[in-house]
């Protein structure tokens, strides 16, 4: 018998659970508020809380350490999972999954101890490559920026998409491969546990006969058997004390960049870029500002990201003047304390939840380690309980 599992929430991580859901074997069922779109429609004012189309979005390493919080050692075992899986899908699909893979540039002015233990914080020449990153090199002083305020830079092999393109040909596969999509806004995960079998399987899809994987509720209607529900409702839901925003402010320009580059600034501020790919720009950026909720661009903020990266990669302008700019963008990254959430609980009087949520700035890049880890605690409940009738 199919079990039936559902994902709340449609951004990067809940289409990426999906994905690997179905190729588990379970029909899946998809139910959110909001689902990718053509990014140059997307209204900031009515989806500022669906994330996943204001990120960049770009692959880059953070190196775990021991004086870090310990779920970064989880998270980078996630985020190579996720550029094994980004290596498959955009050699099966270079033209339209929304990926390109491309060199990835570090700077810092000031390297933590995660860093200075990658170079042993002296000799160039003496890399171990402990993150075991694909195309890693450390930087010469002299392919530095030229204000001469970065210490410590490298550079390696990695991947960006563009957001809306990936996330649509995400979705579009889902739907191909038998997913069904539900356009619903849920107060709290439990409720999917009470939607009916015409709200999980859709107007337009074949309702199926009475039988195994269903029942009859009281009222007569059919009620669909629930193995499981993915929370991955990015900011979305029942508040968890820990969860919060971190303001991002990017500016999309026109031109094309030959590498996404990052830089760390000693006041702790970031300039970077991110190379969207298929006619998408470059997002420059940017700002993280925990628990800002402001939804509005500030000119001033722009003006200063654009000039601090073209002083740090002044290769962007190939010889103009200027950066052309398409639009600002404010997105809300969903931050949590003590890291992202992926975790099981047995909700009483409703069945088995998978928490996917809390990627902060990074859902894109641990999107396939997190849906692998969603797969992997379904499967353990299943077969835990096999008979389940929630
Ligand atoms: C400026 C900026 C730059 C970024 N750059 C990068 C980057 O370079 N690399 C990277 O990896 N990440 C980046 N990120 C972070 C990344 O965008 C997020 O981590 C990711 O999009 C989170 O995805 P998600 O699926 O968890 O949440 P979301 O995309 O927010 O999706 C949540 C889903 O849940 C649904 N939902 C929520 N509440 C409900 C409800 N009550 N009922 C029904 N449905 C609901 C929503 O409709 C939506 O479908 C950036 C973010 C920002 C803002
Ligand atoms: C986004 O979420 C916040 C807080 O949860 C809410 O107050 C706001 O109305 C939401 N904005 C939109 C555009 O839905
Ligand atoms: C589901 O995720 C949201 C984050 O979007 C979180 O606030 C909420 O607590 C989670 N639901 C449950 C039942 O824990
Ligand atoms: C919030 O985070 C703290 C540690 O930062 C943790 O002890 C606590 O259990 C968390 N609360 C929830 C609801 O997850």
């Amino acid at each position: 018998m199919t079990k039936h599992v559902v994902v709340v929430g449609a951004g990067v991580i809940g289409l990426s659970s999906a994905i690997l859901l179905q190729e588990a074997g379970y029909a899946v069922t998809i139910v959110a508020r909001d689902f990718p779109g053509p990014f140059e429609t997307m209204d900031p004012r009515t989806k500022i809380n669906y994330t996943s189309p204001w990120g960049g979005a770009h692959n880059r390493w953070v190196p775990p350490h021991p004086s870090l919080p310990s779920h970064l050692e989880r998270d980078h075992r996630f985020s190579l999972r996720t550029y094994a899986r980004m290596k498959q899908l955009h050699a099966s699909h270079p033209g339209t999954a929304g990926i390109t893979f491309l060199k990835g540039i570090e700077y810092l002015e000031r390297p933590g101890p995660e860093y200075l233990a990658i170079s042993d914080g002296k000799d160039p020449n003496r890399v171990h490559n402990p993150l075991g990153l694909p195309g890693f090199r450390l930087l010469s002083p002299s392919e530095f920026p030229a204000d001469g305020r970065v210490t410590w830079g490298c550079e390696y092999d990695t991947w960006c998409v563009n957001p809306m393109v990936y996330c649509a040909f995400l979705l579009r596969r889902f739907v191909h491969r038998g997913g069904r999509v539900v356009a619903r806004e849920l107060r709290r995960p439990e409720e999917v546990f009470f939607l009916s079998a015409a709200d999980l399987l859709g107007a337009v899809s074949p309702i199926p006969v009475a039988g195994e994987g269903e029942s009859v509720s009281g009222k007569d209607e059919k009620v669909v058997t629930i193995a499981a529900v993915v929370n991955a409702s990015g900011t979305g839901l029942v508040p968890d004390p820990n969860m919060t925003v971190t303001r991002g402010q990017t500016c999309v320009v026109a031109e094309d960049c030959d590498a996404t580059v990052t830089r760390q600034n000693a006041d702790g501020s970031w300039t970077f870029c991110v190379p969207r790919g298929f006619e998408g720009g470059t997002v420059i950026g940017g700002t993280k500002e925990l628990n800002n909720w402001d939804t509005k661009p500030s000119p001033e903020v722009r003006r200063e990201l654009l000039s601090k990266f073209t002083e740090t990669y002044p290769k962007i302008l190939a010889g103009k003047g200027e950066l052309t700019v398409v639009r600002d963008i404010v997105g809300r990254r969903p931050t949590r304390d003590g890291g992202p959430r992926i975790e099981g609980e047995v909700m009483p009087g409703a069945g088995f939840v998978m928490h996917a949520y809390g990627l902060g700035g990074r859902g894109y890049e641990l999107s396939w380690g997190v849906a692998e880890a969603v797969v992997e605690a379904v499967e353990t409940h299943v077969r835990k309980e096999p008979e389940a009738r929630l």
